[in-house]
Protein backbone atom coordinates (compact mmCIF):
# COMPACT_ATOMS: atom_id res chain seq x y z
CA UNK A 1 0.00 0.00 0.00
CA UNK A 2 1.49 3.45 -0.84
CA UNK A 3 1.74 5.97 1.54
CA UNK A 4 1.24 9.60 1.16
CA UNK A 5 3.71 12.04 3.18
CA UNK A 6 3.26 15.75 2.87
CA UNK A 7 6.96 17.08 3.01
CA UNK A 8 7.14 20.55 4.70
CA UNK A 9 11.12 22.09 4.84
CA UNK A 10 10.07 24.99 5.83
CA UNK A 11 12.82 27.62 6.87
CA UNK A 12 16.85 27.88 7.23
CA UNK A 13 18.11 24.41 7.93
CA UNK A 14 14.97 23.23 7.51
CA UNK A 15 15.77 23.20 3.47
CA UNK A 16 18.96 21.72 4.24
CA UNK A 17 17.98 18.77 6.83
CA UNK A 18 14.72 17.70 4.86
CA UNK A 19 16.14 16.64 1.69
CA UNK A 20 18.92 15.03 3.80
CA UNK A 21 15.66 12.53 5.07
CA UNK A 22 14.24 11.94 1.98
CA UNK A 23 17.19 10.48 0.16
CA UNK A 24 17.43 8.11 3.72
CA UNK A 25 13.36 7.47 2.88
CA UNK A 26 14.54 7.04 -1.15
CA UNK A 27 17.57 4.37 -0.22
CA UNK A 28 14.65 1.76 1.43
CA UNK A 29 12.54 -0.61 0.40
CA UNK A 30 8.87 1.09 1.54
CA UNK A 31 6.40 2.77 -0.85
CA UNK A 32 5.84 6.45 -0.24
CA UNK A 33 4.56 8.87 -2.45
CA UNK A 34 5.72 12.36 -1.16
CA UNK A 35 3.70 15.58 -1.28
CA UNK A 36 5.18 18.63 -1.16
CA UNK A 37 4.17 22.08 0.78
CA UNK A 38 5.38 25.43 1.50
CA UNK A 39 5.05 27.36 5.47
CA UNK A 40 7.59 29.45 7.41
CA UNK A 41 8.88 32.94 6.88
CA UNK A 42 9.72 33.04 3.29
CA UNK A 43 6.19 31.83 2.39
CA UNK A 44 5.17 34.24 4.47
CA UNK A 45 6.96 37.20 2.78
CA UNK A 46 5.97 35.90 -0.72
CA UNK A 47 2.38 34.82 -0.09
CA UNK A 48 1.66 37.11 2.64
CA UNK A 49 0.65 33.93 5.37
CA UNK A 50 3.31 31.71 6.64
CA UNK A 51 0.73 28.57 6.60
CA UNK A 52 -1.10 28.47 3.53
CA UNK A 53 -4.72 26.43 4.00
CA UNK A 54 -3.25 24.17 1.05
CA UNK A 55 -0.12 22.84 3.23
CA UNK A 56 -2.43 22.68 6.06
CA UNK A 57 -4.41 20.48 4.13
CA UNK A 58 -1.84 18.39 3.17
CA UNK A 59 -0.66 17.91 6.05
CA UNK A 60 -4.39 16.70 7.37
CA UNK A 61 -4.77 14.47 4.91
CA UNK A 62 -1.43 12.77 4.00
CA UNK A 63 -0.87 9.40 6.23
CA UNK A 64 2.44 11.20 7.78
CA UNK A 65 3.91 14.45 7.46
CA UNK A 66 7.77 15.67 7.78
CA UNK A 67 8.24 18.97 8.75
CA UNK A 68 11.77 20.97 8.85
CA UNK A 69 11.53 23.77 10.70
CA UNK A 70 10.04 27.32 10.62
CA UNK A 71 11.62 30.74 11.68
CA UNK A 72 10.04 33.43 13.68
CA UNK A 73 6.84 32.17 12.19
CA UNK A 74 7.54 28.92 14.21
CA UNK A 75 4.32 29.46 16.30
CA UNK A 76 1.78 30.37 13.26
CA UNK A 77 2.91 27.45 11.68
CA UNK A 78 3.82 24.57 13.71
CA UNK A 79 1.00 24.66 16.24
CA UNK A 80 -2.03 24.72 13.08
CA UNK A 81 0.04 21.80 11.55
CA UNK A 82 0.01 19.97 14.74
CA UNK A 83 -3.59 20.07 14.73
CA UNK A 84 -4.43 19.41 11.36
CA UNK A 85 -2.62 16.10 12.39
CA UNK A 86 -5.03 15.66 15.81
CA UNK A 87 -2.18 15.25 17.80
CA UNK A 88 -2.72 14.85 21.50
CA UNK A 89 0.60 12.99 21.81
CA UNK A 90 4.40 14.60 21.92
CA UNK A 91 6.75 11.58 21.48
CA UNK A 92 10.50 12.83 22.34
CA UNK A 93 13.26 10.97 22.69
CA UNK A 94 16.46 12.17 24.36
CA UNK A 95 19.28 9.26 23.96
CA UNK A 96 23.17 10.03 24.64
CA UNK A 97 25.38 8.06 21.38
CA UNK A 98 27.86 6.21 21.59
CA UNK A 99 31.37 7.98 20.68
CA UNK A 100 29.73 11.48 21.42
CA UNK A 101 30.93 13.66 24.15
CA UNK A 102 27.34 13.78 26.17
CA UNK A 103 26.94 15.54 29.90
CA UNK A 104 25.21 11.94 30.83
CA UNK A 105 26.14 9.04 28.52
CA UNK A 106 23.76 6.79 30.60
CA UNK A 107 21.08 9.02 29.18
CA UNK A 108 18.07 7.05 27.72
CA UNK A 109 14.50 9.07 28.03
CA UNK A 110 11.60 9.67 25.97
CA UNK A 111 9.07 11.97 27.12
CA UNK A 112 5.39 11.86 26.36
CA UNK A 113 3.78 15.69 26.61
CA UNK A 114 0.30 15.85 26.60
CA UNK A 115 -0.15 18.40 23.34
CA UNK A 116 -3.01 20.22 23.22
CA UNK A 117 -3.72 21.94 26.46
CA UNK A 118 -2.01 23.03 29.72
CA UNK A 119 -1.12 26.73 29.72
CA UNK A 120 -0.80 26.15 26.00
CA UNK A 121 -4.41 25.82 25.29
CA UNK A 122 -3.65 30.06 23.97
CA UNK A 123 -6.56 31.50 26.89
CA UNK A 124 -4.37 34.46 28.06
CA UNK A 125 -6.04 38.01 29.02
CA UNK A 126 -5.41 40.99 30.64
CA UNK A 127 -7.28 42.07 32.59
CA UNK A 128 -6.44 45.56 33.35
CA UNK A 129 -2.95 47.27 32.26
CA UNK A 130 -0.69 45.54 33.84
CA UNK A 131 -2.65 42.66 34.86
CA UNK A 132 -2.61 39.52 32.93
CA UNK A 133 -3.67 35.72 33.23
CA UNK A 134 -3.31 32.92 31.93
CA UNK A 135 -6.08 29.87 32.04
CA UNK A 136 -4.40 26.20 32.57
CA UNK A 137 -6.80 23.87 30.97
CA UNK A 138 -6.57 20.06 31.98
CA UNK A 139 -9.31 17.68 31.27
CA UNK A 140 -9.66 14.62 32.45
CA UNK A 141 -9.62 12.92 28.79
CA UNK A 142 -6.30 14.60 27.49
CA UNK A 143 -4.79 13.20 30.61
CA UNK A 144 -6.50 9.64 30.40
CA UNK A 145 -5.21 9.98 26.33
CA UNK A 146 -1.70 10.66 27.19
CA UNK A 147 -1.21 8.80 30.46
CA UNK A 148 -2.63 5.37 28.13
CA UNK A 149 -0.39 6.67 25.66
CA UNK A 150 2.62 6.92 27.79
CA UNK A 151 2.06 3.20 29.38
CA UNK A 152 1.86 1.51 26.31
CA UNK A 153 4.17 3.10 25.01
CA UNK A 154 6.76 2.18 27.58
CA UNK A 155 5.63 -1.52 27.31
CA UNK A 156 5.84 -1.67 23.52
CA UNK A 157 9.09 -0.32 23.32
CA UNK A 158 10.64 -2.22 26.51
CA UNK A 159 10.82 0.50 29.29
CA UNK A 160 10.54 -0.46 32.61
CA UNK A 161 10.64 3.30 34.75
CA UNK A 162 7.64 5.24 34.20
CA UNK A 163 7.30 8.48 35.70
CA UNK A 164 4.50 10.99 36.11
CA UNK A 165 5.47 14.31 35.86
CA UNK A 166 3.34 16.79 37.84
CA UNK A 167 3.16 20.02 40.47
CA UNK A 168 0.14 18.57 41.87
CA UNK A 169 1.25 19.94 45.56
CA UNK A 170 0.51 23.53 44.29
CA UNK A 171 -1.76 23.54 41.16
CA UNK A 172 -4.04 21.04 42.95
CA UNK A 173 -7.28 20.94 41.08
CA UNK A 174 -5.39 20.59 37.69
CA UNK A 175 -2.38 18.49 38.20
CA UNK A 176 -4.58 17.00 40.59
CA UNK A 177 -6.80 15.76 37.89
CA UNK A 178 -4.02 15.05 35.90
CA UNK A 179 -1.85 12.54 38.58
CA UNK A 180 -5.11 11.05 39.60
CA UNK A 181 -5.69 10.18 36.33
CA UNK A 182 -2.61 9.14 35.27
CA UNK A 183 -2.09 6.77 38.01
CA UNK A 184 -5.51 5.70 38.02
CA UNK A 185 -4.54 4.41 34.52
CA UNK A 186 -1.59 2.73 35.45
CA UNK A 187 -3.26 1.06 38.31
CA UNK A 188 -5.81 -0.18 35.63
CA UNK A 189 -3.24 -1.61 33.90
CA UNK A 190 -1.08 -3.01 36.49
CA UNK A 191 1.70 -0.65 35.23
CA UNK A 192 4.85 -0.11 37.91
CA UNK A 193 5.35 3.69 38.01
CA UNK A 194 6.56 6.45 40.16
CA UNK A 195 5.25 9.84 40.45
CA UNK A 196 7.54 13.17 40.73
CA UNK A 197 7.24 16.79 41.39
CA UNK A 198 8.79 18.41 38.09
CA UNK A 199 10.46 20.80 39.72
CA UNK A 200 12.88 18.11 41.34
CA UNK A 201 12.54 15.74 38.69
CA UNK A 202 14.77 18.52 37.09
CA UNK A 203 17.33 17.92 38.79
CA UNK A 204 17.30 14.59 39.35
CA UNK A 205 17.20 13.96 35.86
CA UNK A 206 20.72 16.01 35.69
CA UNK A 207 21.80 14.28 37.88
CA UNK A 208 21.08 10.81 37.52
CA UNK A 209 18.98 10.32 34.28
CA UNK A 210 19.96 6.30 34.01
CA UNK A 211 17.09 5.54 36.95
CA UNK A 212 14.37 7.23 34.56
CA UNK A 213 12.93 5.92 31.55
CA UNK A 214 9.81 7.36 30.04
CA UNK A 215 8.04 10.21 31.57
CA UNK A 216 4.57 11.15 30.87
CA UNK A 217 4.22 15.18 31.26
CA UNK A 218 1.79 18.24 31.12
CA UNK A 219 2.44 20.19 28.29
CA UNK A 220 4.50 23.02 29.49
CA UNK A 221 6.60 20.06 31.98
CA UNK A 222 6.87 18.35 28.65
CA UNK A 223 8.50 21.14 26.26
CA UNK A 224 11.22 21.69 29.31
CA UNK A 225 11.91 19.02 30.59
CA UNK A 226 12.66 17.71 26.72
CA UNK A 227 15.04 20.10 26.28
CA UNK A 228 16.50 19.80 29.63
CA UNK A 229 17.54 16.33 28.79
CA UNK A 230 18.68 17.49 25.33
CA UNK A 231 21.76 19.06 27.38
CA UNK A 232 22.32 16.12 28.61
CA UNK A 233 22.99 14.08 25.48
CA UNK A 234 24.86 16.37 23.19
CA UNK A 235 22.31 19.03 21.64
CA UNK A 236 19.97 19.77 19.70
CA UNK A 237 21.24 18.20 16.29
CA UNK A 238 20.75 14.93 17.83
CA UNK A 239 16.87 15.20 18.81
CA UNK A 240 13.91 13.64 16.56
CA UNK A 241 10.22 14.31 17.71
CA UNK A 242 7.00 12.76 16.99
CA UNK A 243 3.33 14.62 17.14
CA UNK A 244 1.10 11.61 17.36
CA UNK A 245 -2.87 11.85 16.45
CA UNK A 246 -5.30 9.23 16.01
CA UNK A 247 -5.18 8.89 12.11
CA UNK A 248 -1.87 10.89 11.34
CA UNK A 249 0.95 12.32 12.80
CA UNK A 250 3.85 14.65 11.95
CA UNK A 251 7.37 13.95 12.76
CA UNK A 252 9.88 17.22 12.93
CA UNK A 253 13.56 17.78 14.76
CA UNK A 254 13.30 19.44 17.89
CA UNK A 255 15.54 22.33 16.33
CA UNK A 256 14.59 25.33 14.83
CA UNK A 257 15.53 26.79 11.65
CA UNK A 258 19.00 27.61 13.12
CA UNK A 259 19.91 30.96 11.19
CA UNK A 260 23.23 31.52 12.64
CA UNK A 261 24.30 28.34 10.70
CA UNK A 262 21.85 28.47 7.53
CA UNK A 263 22.72 28.46 4.27
CA UNK A 264 26.63 26.93 5.13
CA UNK A 265 25.22 23.20 4.59
CA UNK A 266 26.69 22.56 7.98
CA UNK A 267 23.63 21.29 9.84
CA UNK A 268 24.00 18.22 11.25
CA UNK A 269 20.74 16.12 9.67
CA UNK A 270 20.92 13.44 12.27
CA UNK A 271 17.19 14.56 14.47
CA UNK A 272 15.43 15.30 11.19
CA UNK A 273 16.77 11.51 9.72
CA UNK A 274 15.95 10.25 13.09
CA UNK A 275 12.58 12.01 12.68
CA UNK A 276 12.00 10.02 9.75
CA UNK A 277 13.16 6.95 11.46
CA UNK A 278 10.01 7.81 13.84
CA UNK A 279 7.84 8.20 11.23
CA UNK A 280 8.61 4.61 9.67
CA UNK A 281 7.53 2.82 13.05
CA UNK A 282 4.84 4.57 13.00
CA UNK A 283 3.68 3.60 9.65
CA UNK A 284 4.37 0.09 10.66
CA UNK A 285 7.69 -0.34 9.05
CA UNK A 286 9.94 -1.00 12.08
CA UNK A 287 12.27 -3.46 10.43
CA UNK A 288 13.26 0.19 8.21
CA UNK A 289 13.06 2.47 10.94
CA UNK A 290 15.78 0.19 13.28
CA UNK A 291 17.97 0.29 9.74
CA UNK A 292 17.90 4.12 9.56
CA UNK A 293 18.75 4.14 14.04
CA UNK A 294 21.78 1.59 13.34
CA UNK A 295 22.77 3.47 10.49
CA UNK A 296 22.69 6.78 12.20
CA UNK A 297 23.95 5.44 15.37
CA UNK A 298 27.64 4.04 13.61
CA UNK A 299 27.66 7.53 11.58
CA UNK A 300 27.91 9.10 15.47
CA UNK A 301 30.40 6.40 16.47
CA UNK A 302 32.73 6.79 13.51
CA UNK A 303 32.25 9.62 11.84
CA UNK A 304 31.89 11.80 10.09
CA UNK A 305 30.72 14.76 12.09
CA UNK A 306 28.91 18.05 11.39
CA UNK A 307 30.77 21.23 13.62
CA UNK A 308 27.54 21.14 16.44
CA UNK A 309 29.56 17.83 16.77
CA UNK A 310 33.53 18.84 16.60
CA UNK A 311 33.93 17.67 13.05
CA UNK A 312 34.40 19.79 9.55
CA UNK A 313 32.18 17.31 7.89
CA UNK A 314 28.87 19.25 5.75
CA UNK A 315 25.62 18.12 5.63
CA UNK A 316 26.10 16.28 2.96
CA UNK A 317 28.63 13.92 4.03
CA UNK A 318 27.32 12.84 6.99
CA UNK A 319 23.74 12.15 4.57
CA UNK A 320 25.89 9.98 2.32
CA UNK A 321 27.88 8.23 5.04
CA UNK A 322 24.20 7.00 6.79
CA UNK A 323 22.84 5.98 3.12
CA UNK A 324 25.33 3.82 2.57
CA UNK A 325 25.13 1.91 6.02
CA UNK A 326 21.87 1.11 4.75
P1 LIG B 1 17.53 26.57 16.97
O1 LIG B 1 17.15 25.19 17.33
O2 LIG B 1 17.22 26.98 15.59
O3 LIG B 1 19.10 26.78 17.21
C1 LIG B 1 19.70 26.75 18.50
C2 LIG B 1 21.21 26.49 18.35
O4 LIG B 1 21.41 25.12 18.01
C3 LIG B 1 21.86 27.30 17.24
O5 LIG B 1 23.16 27.66 17.64
C4 LIG B 1 21.90 26.33 16.09
O6 LIG B 1 22.95 26.58 15.18
C5 LIG B 1 22.06 24.99 16.78
N1 LIG B 1 21.43 23.92 16.02
C6 LIG B 1 20.11 23.64 15.97
N2 LIG B 1 19.88 22.61 15.14
C7 LIG B 1 21.08 22.23 14.66
C8 LIG B 1 21.51 21.21 13.75
N3 LIG B 1 20.64 20.36 13.16
N4 LIG B 1 22.82 21.12 13.46
C9 LIG B 1 23.72 21.94 14.05
N5 LIG B 1 23.38 22.91 14.93
C10 LIG B 1 22.08 23.05 15.22
O7 LIG B 1 16.81 27.52 18.02
P2 LIG B 1 16.79 29.13 18.12
O8 LIG B 1 18.10 29.68 17.70
O9 LIG B 1 16.27 29.40 19.45
O10 LIG B 1 15.70 29.60 17.07
C11 LIG B 1 15.98 29.94 15.72
C12 LIG B 1 14.69 30.10 14.97
O11 LIG B 1 14.02 28.84 14.91
C13 LIG B 1 13.73 31.07 15.64
O12 LIG B 1 13.19 31.88 14.62
C14 LIG B 1 12.66 30.19 16.27
O13 LIG B 1 11.39 30.79 16.24
C15 LIG B 1 12.68 28.97 15.35
N6 LIG B 1 12.27 27.70 16.00
C16 LIG B 1 11.43 26.90 15.29
C17 LIG B 1 11.05 25.67 15.80
C18 LIG B 1 10.14 24.83 14.97
O14 LIG B 1 9.94 25.13 13.80
N7 LIG B 1 9.61 23.74 15.49
C19 LIG B 1 11.50 25.20 17.11
C20 LIG B 1 12.44 26.10 17.75
C21 LIG B 1 12.79 27.31 17.21
MG1 LIG C 1 10.46 23.81 22.97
Amino acid sequence: MTHEIAVIPGDGIGQEVTPAALEVLEALPVDFEFVHGEAGDETLAERGEALPAETRELAEEADATLFGAAGETAADVILPLRSAVGSFANVRPARAYPGLDAVQPDTDLVFIRENTEGVYAGIESEITEGVTTCTRVITEDASREIAEYGFRYAKQNGYDDVTIAHKANVMRTTDGLFLDVAESVGDERGADYDTALMDALAMHLIQRPEEYGVVICPNLAGDMLSDLAAGLVGGLGLLPSANVGHENALFEPVHGSAPDIAGQGVANPSAMILSAAMLLDHLGYVEAGDRVRTAVEDVLDEGPHTPDLGGDAPTEDVTDAIVDRL
